[in-house]
């Protein structure tokens, strides 16, 4: 069977969902061979000599992901056609990946070619590239198209991921498995010495619903009505790189855990079996100043957060197990939110999002005693964040109207950019994303695209939801910020990259589907 499954669509969303589809389609390929495919025209970049050169393709396949019949899904399959080999690292069996590993200063050329049924475009999420190599759904190819990649990698160390961008069709097709994480090195990083090799391990975390013919099932914008895409899809089964669970044999050392929350909708906190504290050093883009010890981590959708794990002092056969609780706001699955939201969410109506078991991610068994690995005080040169009062500040207020959210009381617009959009190249400005609407309470994941940002501040976190401040990672650097119901968020951004259009938006796929999105301008 392939994806995407509609068996829970009406007929009417159904129909709909395909008269978009293929009338984007249409509209591309009768179109000639510009917007939609750079291939042909541009080729490459003058003087662009790529260390590295990716062949990446978005294909359908079938996958045995639960006992019984295989699960069909969307998946990237990629290839090294220049450079070295470890470049790309596949993981077995999954849908998950493929994992880039390339180093700050590479100069990479990705040639993707889309071979599923619906128009895609790929964005490098938190990496820092020009316009053009950026994913905007402007970029989308159709089925069959192709779009040439050319860039230098300029982010430092740390955790980044790729997924598609195209128009209205983001939150389906991560689901369906289109989704893989993108790793920096750099000279910072290695004079750290973090664990590495076997014990540099990555996991992507992600909720699915399965029906009984092991399909995956998903309830996106359109599909779920316009009430379900009010708070988003939320699957019935929390996965690690796309399996029930992963389990390794752990020396009694230091691990270095990256983690990825690659859900559409769902926000997990993070915590050890044993209860024992974690220790933080890395957020989205890259190494904390220092570790960072937390009772538990909050990861909302396309957050990173990396842990130190350290099994040191573990006698062999210890099990030790990483856990991702489910935060759900609303609803019967709510947990721990409930008595707290209870008053805020007294107005909410609509479908309840599932609820989802606790899932222990990753059993590390502690099979035999290891060298002790010191965990370095200092990871990185981070000077704290500072807004000089004369900088420029704009307030983004997350709205809802109409049943849709929206940013500032509008929605996306392909090309539209608003006059309170527009920042000049090279300034430093201080956003606050302010989630105080009073007609629905929920969090938003605020994802800002051409740069990584630092947080200020976090005002009016309702008293209730002032416990999960202890496991947000707000000291390093962010790409995508989790703005809690009635809170008020300030970041701090210097626009010093490229000049250009670029998105910022809901990390909650179900929201940004439904055009919880907007472009802003460089100039
Ligand atoms: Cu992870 Cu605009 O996206
Ligand atoms: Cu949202």
């Amino acid at each position: 069977m392939i994806f995407p499954p509609v068996r829970r669509m009406s007929v009417d969303a159904q129909r709909r969902n395909f008269l978009r589809t293929a009338g984007a389609a249409a509209v591309a390929s009768a179109l000639p061979l510009a917007p939609w495919s750079n291939m042909a025209a541009a080729a490459t970049q003058e003087g662009f000599t790529p260390d590295v050169e990716i062949e990446l393709v978005a294909l359908p396949d079938e996958l045995q992901l639960l006992p019984g019949r295989p699960t069909g899904v969307w998946r990237y399959a990629g290839r090294v056609l220049k450079g070295p080999a470890d470049a790309l690292q596949t993981i077995a069996g999954s849908y998950a990946g493929p994992i880039f590993r390339l180093k700050t200063g590479q100069k990479v050329r990705v040639r993707f070619k889309n071979q599923i049924p619906q128009p895609s475009i790929v964005h490098w999420h938190g990496l820092i590239v020009p316009e053009q190599m950026d994913g905007h759904p402007r970029h989308a190819v159709p089925p069959g198209g192709e779009y040439l990649y050319e860039f230098e990698v300029r982010n430092r160390a740390g955790t980044y991921w790729f997924h598609p961008h195209p128009h209205e069709l983001t939150g389906t097709q991560v689901y369906g498995g289109l989704a893989g994480l993108f790793l920096v090195s750099d000279d910072e990083e290695r004079a750290a010495r973090l664990p590495a090799g076997e014990r540099d391990i990555s996991i992507v975390l992600a909720d699915r619903t399965f029906d009984a013919a092991n399909q995956l099932v998903y309830e996106g914008a359109m599909s779920g009505g316009m009430m379900g895409g009010m708070t988003g899809f939320f699957g019935e089964r929390i996965l690690a790189n796309g399996l029930p669970s992963l389990s390794f044999p752990a020396a009694a050392g230091a691990y270095r855990l990256r983690l990825l929350n690659g859900s559409n909708s769902r926000i997990y906190r993070i915590v050890r079996s044993d209860r024992k504290p974690l220790i933080a050093i890395a957020s989205d883009g890259g190494l904390l100043a220092a570790p960072d010890t937390r009772p538990f981590v909050v990861l909302g959708p396309a957050e990173r957060a990396e842990l130190w794990i350290d099994f040191h002092d573990e006698s062999a056969g210890s099990r030790i197990a990483l856990i991702a609780e489910p935060l759900d706001f609303g609803g019967p699955g709510m947990g721990m939110m409930g008595g707290m939201m209870g008053g805020m969410m007294g107005q909410r109506r609509g479908r309840a999002p599932q609820p989802a078991a606790p899932q222990p991610f990753a059993l590390f068994t502690v099979s035999r005693s290891g060298d002790r690995q010191v965990l370095p005080p200092r990871l990185a040169e981070l000077a704290p964040a500072i807004a000089a009062r004369e900088l420029q500040r704009r307030e983004f207020a997350i709205t809802l109207g109409h049943m849709r959210w929206g940013i500032n009381g509008r929605t996306f617009d392909m090309d539209d950019v608003a006059p309170d959009e527009r920042v000049r190249f090279d300034d430093t400005e201080v956003w606050e994303f302010s989630n105080r609407t009073s007609m629905m309470a929920m969090p938003h994941p605020m994802h800002v695209h051409a740069v990584q940002f630092r947080v200020l501040d976090r005002l009016g976190t309702p008293p209730g939801l002032h416990g999960l401040r202890a496991g947000f990672l707000d000291g390093g650097l962010k790409d995508t910020v989790l703005v809690l119901p009635g809170e008020r968020v300030r970041v701090l951004l210097s626009f010093n990259a490229f000049r250009g259009l670029f998105l910022y938006h809901c990390h909650n796929l179900v929201h940004e589907d439904m055009g919880m999105m907007r472009n802003f301008r460089i100039t």
